[in-house]
């Protein structure tokens, strides 16, 4: 499926960054058939939540898996061996070149794809330098995206300002997934580079990651329901 193909209904994602099993199953049962699409990461993950990617699965819903593997090549690849069997949709990779040719060469034949997270965006040029680093921020991530596409990797993690040019590297055939998307008057919490759901899919967006605005709301289903309205391509006259 090429990104111009995607129901409208599957480019929400929803973070279940939530400390419990039961709380994250509790969350898909109040979203419903709203939500066809959940991130699974770090807290969840750990918290015992993998076995819920083949319950969600099963169900039909798509996962993401958030566990951003970094790691010796053949230890990539067993990893993302054994994540294929989950049945996930995504998973992600720090943008390494021996990290990402491990990963797109295990997930071959699976169902499973794969991710590439450029440059985290909680960093700036300072931290990059700090960490050594010769590139600031936008170069890095244009010299990953272009080595993630020749490595056959199928999609970006970014931010929504970022779409634009990484569209112009990597044209249409790389999903772009982007966080930091807040609908309009929500808190912003720690986001800082944020955009509402119908300007991050103007900007070329295939996919949206919220989590806090839907997770954390009184009416979890009414919030991911307005945001599915606001991204829905209005019908030809
Ligand atoms: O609650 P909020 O909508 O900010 O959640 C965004 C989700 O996207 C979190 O799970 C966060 O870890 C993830 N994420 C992010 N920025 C990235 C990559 C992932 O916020 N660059």
């Amino acid at each position: 499926m090429t990104p111009s193909d995607i129901p409208t209904r599957d480019r929400l994602i929803v973070a279940l960054d939530l400390p419990a099993v039961e709380q994250a199953e509790a969350m898909v049962a109040r979203l419903g058939d709203s939500v066809s699409f959940y991130k699974i990461g770090y807290q969840l993950a750990y918290a015992g939540g993998l076995p819920l990617v083949r319950k969600l699965a099963d169900q039909g819903k798509k996962v993401f898996i958030d566990l951003k593997l970094h790691d010796i090549g053949n230890t990539v690849a067993r990893g993302v061996d054994s994540i294929a069997k989950l049945g996930a949709t995504f998973l992600t990779v720090h943008a390494y070149p021996q990290t990402m040719k491990a990963a797109a060469e295990a997930r071959a034949g699976s169902g499973l794809k794969i991710l590439a997270v450029t440059v985290l965006t909680s960093y700036d040029d300072g931290d990059l330098h700090a960490a050594g680093y010769r590139l600031g921020v936008s170069d890095l991530v244009e010299a990953r995206a272009q080595q993630a596409q020749l490595l056959g990797i199928d999609g970006l993690v970014c931010s929504a300002e970022e779409v634009g040019a990484l569209r112009k590297i990597v044209g249409h055939q790389m999903h772009l997934v982007t966080p930091g998307i807040r609908p309009a008057g929500a808190e912003t919490g720690d986001q800082k580079r944020i955009m509402t759901p119908a300007r991050a899919i103007a900007a070329g967006s295939d996919y949206l990651v919220v989590g806090r605005p839907v997770v954390e709301a009184a009416d979890p289903k009414a919030v991911a329901e307005a945001i599915l309205a606001e991204i829905t391509p209005p019908l030809a006259a």
